[in-house]
């Protein structure tokens, strides 16, 4: 391998989708896992495919459908997992078993209850048991810059001699320093003989807000691999955002010597498409892609800027992709117009979804002057559907002011049938939203409600997120309209449809479990941890 390439492992819909509140449905997934394709990423680390269902099926279509990059599926070090992983990567041409065991002081005594050799003994047997399906194995040893570095070393050495081609350090708990993360990393080169025949990894979280230097100080010690999430999304405070490590490579080149195979031109639609998807809202003044991240306010630096760019500019908006321009559509753009916008920003919909965007992209045309890139997105997303709407919603109408009694009238269409019914509430959402379950006599309890504007301007779409709990299950789920009574009315109607399609396939043994259900918790990954 060229010593001056820096692989991009991606792990936005494995780590990343463990953010809080940052759920994919299935389509969302498929669309991410192009978007990554076309940004050139290395590797994508798909999913934990024993985690639930949905995780199987989203890394069995990755693996089948997407082209290019290495398809990796998370497994702990347990047959079941290795086993499960391999069966979901099968269709990719090129793939990677990764697997993982906790090697920290910490991590064995509180967590697994085992002394260093039994580690040890469980990662080797792993590793070679996942070689058995996979040539391309990774290894991780879980809180890695908390273990003792000897017993690291030990470690780091045994996963290469069982035949793992990439070793992951991890500082799963962000807790490292730059300066002593990239000790750490010239210590594993100076101490475990065969580290020539692996390239080292490095999977940092941003809970010191250091994910980033820690990753640039540990290319710097030898790494060769970053793994990294869009926009940094990951567990609790994230991970090592993508497009801030790969522009400081290549805007440092001059320093570090190092490439990436990124297109960094793809940075700004995917990191979009990444924002809209997860619900998760970009900073404005987030280095690289927040809305502030080119813009200069100071006069004396617009002054500097117009006599020469360099003054106060280290890399350009059109590096990035962001010259693409933000005003993309109006009342008189066509349907060829319209087609041409979704293809570039990689959106695929199929025809009958297709005819639904378009129809409902020349109602919104009509009610704001100008259309925008998220507009399109949000409009997408909304038609996305993965399982047939039992309920369709045809009209709302709310009354609700300071001094009024908030009603909300509903009228439904199920099977041919159209189904009207009112209620009152203490606001229009909870009006609306108690005339649903009314009509449909499916109680769900809101967990959670957020809001979000989906471009500028007053007349800007709002973007409802909401999670609802159904008892048996919690599904989430976004819509998008000018009305954000309706986007909320929309999205928890989703959620409803969505429930009705589980239950169908419970009842009918048709298909294994939707695969955008939220995992069920016995098989959330931190209930199983201990095994
Ligand atoms: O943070 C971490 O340690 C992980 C491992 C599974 C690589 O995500
Ligand atoms: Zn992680």
């Amino acid at each position: 391998m060229n010593d001056a390439h820096v692989m991009i492992f991606d792990t936005t819909l494995r780590d990343g989708e463990q953010s809080p509140g940052a759920s994919l449905n299935h389509r969302e997934k498929l669309e991410i896992a192009h978007a990554l394709a076309q940004l050139r990423v290395d590797v994508i680390e798909a999913g934990f495919p024993v985690a639930s269902p949905g995780d199987f099926l989203a890394v069995n279509d990755v693996a089948q459908q997407v082209k290019g990059p290495i398809i990796a599926g998370l497994a702990r070090c347990v047959k079941k997992d290795i086993e499960c992983c391999a069966e979901a990567l099968a269709p990719a041409s090129r793939r990677r078993i990764h697997v993982f065991l906790a090697t920290s002081a910490i991590h064995r005594k509180y967590k697994l209850h085992k002394a260093r050799d039994e580690i040890l003994r469980q990662a080797v047997e792993s590793v070679q048991y996942a070689r058995r399906f996979c040539d391309d194995i990774e290894f991780s040893p879980e809180d890695a810059s908390r273990t003792e570095p000897d017993f690291l070393a030990q470690v780091v050495e045994a996963v290469i001699d069982a035949g793992a081609g990439t070793v992951n350090i991890p500082d799963t708990v962000g807790y490292a320093i730059p300066s002593e993360f990239g000790r750490l990393i010239a210590y594993l080169h100076e101490n475990v003989p065969n580290i020539g025949h692996a390239v080292i990894n490095v999977h940092c979280h941003n809970d010191l807000g250091l994910a980033v230097a820690n990753s640039l100080a540990a290319v710097q010690n030898g790494a060769r691999g970053i793994e990294c999430t869009i926009n940094g999304l990951g567990e609790r405070a994230g991970n090592c955002a993508l497009e801030e490590i790969v522009m400081a490579l290549h805007t440092r080149r001059d320093l570090f010597h190092l490439d990436t195979g990124i297109a960094t031109r793809e940075i700004h639609r995917i990191s979009r498409l990444v924002s809209r998807m997860t619900g998760m809202m970009v900073q404005r003044n987030k280095a690289i892609v927040g809305a502030n991240a080119f813009a200069h306010e100071a006069g004396i630096h617009q002054d500097g800027i117009l006599k020469n760019r360099s003054t106060y500019e280290i890399m350009s908006p059109q590096d990035i992709g962001m010259e693409s321009g933000e005003l993309v559509l109006g009342k008189h753009s066509g349907r060829h117009a319209f087609l041409h916008h979704l293809d570039r920003m990689g959106i695929r919909l199929t025809g009958a979804e297709l005819d639904r965007a378009y129809e409902r992209f020349v109602a919104l045309a009509d009610k704001k002057k100008t259309v925008y890139d998220d507009d399109l997105i949000a409009i997408a997303r909304d038609e996305m559907l993965e399982y047939a709407a039992v309920y369709e919603m045809e009209y709302l109408h709310v009354s609700t002011g300071n001094h009024a009694v908030p009603t909300a009238t509903v009228r439904l269409r199920k099977s041919g049938e159209t189904l009207q019914d009112a209620a009152c509430g203490d606001g229009p959402i909870d009006a609306s939203l108690k005339t649903i379950d009314r009509m449909t006599g499916i109680q769900g309890r809101l967990l959670d409600f957020s809001l979000q504007s989906v471009s500028v301007g007053k007349d800007a779409m709002g973007e409802v997120s909401v999670r609802v709990d159904f008892g048996d299950c919690v599904l989430s789920a976004k819509a998008a309209s000018t009305d954000i009574v309706e986007a909320g009315a929309k999205a928890y109607l989703f959620c409803v449809n969505r429930l009705l399609s589980i239950r169908e396939t419970e009842t009918t043994g048709k298909t294994v479990a939707d695969p955008t259900a939220d995992a069920p918790p016995e098989l959330n990954r931190s209930a199983e941890e201990t095994s």
